[in-house]
């Protein structure tokens, strides 16, 4: 690797400064890059799964737009060619400096391994925001944990400092993109383009789709023992934006749940109840859209908004697009319709009209940074009589896969949001099958949904979403 010309060996920027991806014989993360081969040690590992925020950094997007994401779930292969910030290098900036001072004077640190994690945080917090409320702020800290000091002094320490902070602009790669770079056994391939990916995949078999890596990285742990081919999508612009069109958004499957909030706050702002708890901001800084999907899980919180918004995915494969309802793509248990070589290549959503209501409900053990035990979203039109006139619902954590509540729906709409309780749970035992697992029981999951029903159909009739679980 030493040997090799510069320009082609895999590189990226830390602290403002190029570190070449050199001697590395694994498909390292990049918090162990950091502290092993960069020698950054202020960047700490506590959980190693994306939970804690210890080993939080700050990563710039592509318009200079800085975000915490957890480097422990992060690999090397993964940043190549971005700008990274550890502590290290916040710490030389006199623009980050006042915040650092600010935590110090509120004593928001004891024994200290939290703190970088948390100082990533709140610059990315204050950043954005001169004079964030609270409840802003405990979201932006919500993927970190502090277990000695308490989280009110890092509350007040950042409340106190009434002004944004400006970072210097991150360092713009030029010249020759890479296309494929080596890590031990790991090969990642960076298609730019959908020609280039439908070259790759038209003549590759073995190979793994990556995105954000906030799941597959996490199950990739001996992954260094055998070779693979990582097929790594975030490179294709067309991928990573939103298209807005007429009556709909084309969002590309690269799109971050990051950029996803964003949208939903204009347009689907029921929704942002379940988004702002997917995860941390770290983690929607790396999750994205079609990783949520390509999982096919149960409990992914994206499936059931999508449902009810009766989106469309389009579908990538060596001949083109095909393009399927999103009711058709989940088939059994993390299992889906991509034929072999096929991967999502965008979500087509259409805009809710005026008329139509939408909501969605989360249950989780934890009410941050946890995975949902059941959620809820629905979509309905009705008059002021409460008539209803359409209405889809649709369910995580209760089947193999995330499903649509068909007949509870009709019984809704039959009844005009009039049912006795009786009936609903008749139409539930139709529409779900939950199992019992380590989030809850069998019983629980149906009883809760029961009671998530009833807070839609209260929501319905007040045309406000009641959040508090505690409201029925
Ligand atoms: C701490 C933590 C908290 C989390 N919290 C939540 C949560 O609250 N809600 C939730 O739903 N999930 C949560 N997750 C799970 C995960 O973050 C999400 O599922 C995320 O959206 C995955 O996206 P990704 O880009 O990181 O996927 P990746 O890890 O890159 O990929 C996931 C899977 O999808 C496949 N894939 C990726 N992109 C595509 C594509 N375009 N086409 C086809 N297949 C593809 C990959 O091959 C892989 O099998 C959490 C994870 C962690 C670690
Ligand atoms: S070490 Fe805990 S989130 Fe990375
Ligand atoms: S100060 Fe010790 S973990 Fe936070």
């Amino acid at each position: 690797m030493e040997k090799k010309n510069k320009q082609s060996e895999p590189s990226f920027y830390v602290n403002f400064e190029k570190v070449y991806a050199r001697n590395i014989d694994s498909n390292i993360s990049l918090l162990n890059f950091l502290r092993h081969n960069c020698k950054f040690t202020g960047t700490k590992e506590g959980c190693s799964e994306g939970d804690c925020g210890a080993c939080s950094v700050l990563i710039f997007d592509e318009k200079g737009s800085l975000a915490p994401v957890n480097s422990c779930i992060l690999k090397v292969g993964q940043i190549i060619d971005k700008n990274i910030v550890t502590i290290e290098g916040a710490s030389k900036l006199s623009s980050a400096k006042p915040l650092i001072q600010a935590l110090n004077s509120e004593a928001a640190s004891q024994c200290g391994f939290c703190t970088p994690g948390f100082v990533m945080a709140a610059l990315a917090l204050k950043e954005k925001h001169k004079s964030p409320s609270e409840s802003v702020i405990h979201d932006s800290l919500s993927g970190n944990l502090c277990r000695c000091t308490g989280y009110r002094p890092i509350v007040n320490g950042i409340q106190s400092l009434k002004e944004k902070i400006k970072f210097p602009m991150p360092i713009n790669s030029k010249g020759l993109k890479l296309k494929t770079a080596i890590f031990g056994k790991t090969t990642y391939i960076y298609p730019d383009s959908k020609k280039e990916l439908i070259e790759f995949i038209s003549k590759e078999k073995n190979y793994t789709v990556l995105s954000g890596g906030t799941d597959w990285n996490l199950e990739a742990e001996d992954s260094n023992f055998k070779e693979q081919k990582i097929l790594f999508l975030n490179n294709i612009k067309e991928m990573s934006t939103i298209k807005t069109k007429t009556s709909s958004f084309e969002i590309g499957a690269c799109v971050t749940l990051s950029k996803f909030e964003e949208l939903c706050r204009e347009f689907f702002s029921p929704f942002l109840d379940t988004i702002i708890r997917f995860g941390s901001p770290q983690i929607r800084t790396a999750a994205t859209v079609g990783g949520n999907l390509g999982t096919s899980s149960p409990i992914g919180d994206l499936a059931p908004l999508f449902f009810v918004l009766e989106a469309e995915l389009s579908l990538l494969g060596p001949k083109g697009e095909r393009t399927i309802p999103i009711k058709d793509f989940f088939k059994g248990y993390r299992k889906n319709a991509l034929k072999r070589n096929e991967l999502i290549y965008k979500v087509k959503v259409p805009k809710t009209k005026k008329e139509d209501s939408i909501f969605s409900w989360k249950l989780s053990k934890r009410y941050d940074q946890d995975i949902s035990t059941l959620s809820l979203a629905a979509k309905l039109k009705m008059d002021k009589n409460h008539t209803i006139e359409h209405i889809i619902l649709s369910a995580g954590g209760v089947g193999p896969t995330p499903l649509l509540l068909d007949k509870t729906s009709k019984l809704l709409k039959d009844s005009n949001l009039r049912f006795n309780q009786n009936s609903l749970i008749t139409a539930l035992n139709h529409d779900i099958s939950p199992i019992s697992d380590l989030r809850g029981t069998a019983k629980y999951r149906s009883a809760a949904m029961v009671g998530l029903i009833k807070k839609m159909q209260r929501s319905a009739i007040s045309g406000e979403q009641q959040h508090s679980i505690m409201s029925i």
